[in-house]
């Protein structure tokens, strides 16, 4: 690509998100979450010799557009009871021509990053996608887990799953959700039953990061052994953090 200018990027990204609550602690999470996203994506790109930095970077700071309004109307992330943010965002960009405020791309770009934000919170991406595009949906889906350790760690965790102190103190962890992080995978959503097993499930993020650089950056951040270091009341749970922390260390994760 060769149009890029960041700071009308930059710009552009600032002027929509003006239209938006910026006290409001969930709109202020995703602004930030944006940039970091963003400076993620470049830096995995860097490591891949056949991705361009610059798209990554617009990936990044495009990706969670349909984030604002999804918060504005249903003051939720839950894609489940409220909209696909992803689908959403990619409406808002490229159906009502809201990318045209962030500069003029080639149509080769342009698909690209549409195809890239339309499967950023997939379970799955989406069969039949050439290399190049596969290579572009890997880098912000790496990127956007990345930086979900940080905000998981960051932000309470009661906050985050809707629970109290006690509820997630005694929580106890799913044999399915073990299953699920010994088959080294992502979890479903429906997988998970307690608040506990909701920290696995982000644990179980650090299985599906696709490049050595994602997987360096998660550890060298800290968030990730945070979440790691989370103690229950439960002494079952204790057991099952300690048993993930060694199969982490033990392959090399
Ligand atoms: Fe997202």
């Amino acid at each position: 690509m060769n149009t890029l200018d960041r700071e009308t990027v930059k710009n552009a990204f600032n002027a929509y998100t003006e239209n938006y609550n910026a006290s409001d602690p969930k709109i202020k999470l995703k602004i930030a979450h944006t940039y970091r996203v963003a400076n993620l994506c470049e830096r995995i790109a860097d490591t891949v010799p056949s991705a361009d930095k610059d798209l990554a970077w617009l990936s990044g700071m495009l990706h969670d557009v349909g984030r604002f309004e999804q918060v504005k109307r249903y003051n939720t992330f839950s894609d489940a009871d409220s909209v696909d943010h992803a689908a959403f965002g990619a409406d808002l960009l490229f159906k009502e021509h809201l990318i045209d405020s962030f500069g003029t791309f080639d149509k080769d770009c342009v698909d690209i990053l549409e195809t890239a934000i339309r499967n950023h919170n997939r379970f799955r991406i989406e069969e039949g996608l050439s290399d190049e595009y596969m290579t572009y949906c890997r880098i912000l889906r790496d990127a956007d887990k990345i930086d979900i350790f940080r905000v998981n760690t960051e932000t309470p965790l009661e906050e985050i799953y809707n629970v109290t102190s006690e509820e997630l103190k005694q929580a106890a962890v799913s044999d399915a959700v073990k299953n699920g992080f010994k088959e080294k995978r992502a979890l479903i959503r429906n997988e998970r039953k307690t608040p506990a097993d909701i920290l696995v499930g982000h644990i179980c993020l650090v299985h599906e990061l696709e490049y050595p650089i994602s997987v360096k950056i998660a550890w060298e951040q800290g968030y990730l052994d945070q979440l790691l270091q989370f103690r229950s009341d439960n002494e079952e749970t204790n057991e099952w953090f300690a048993y993930m922390r060694s199969a982490l260390s033990q392959q090399g994760k």
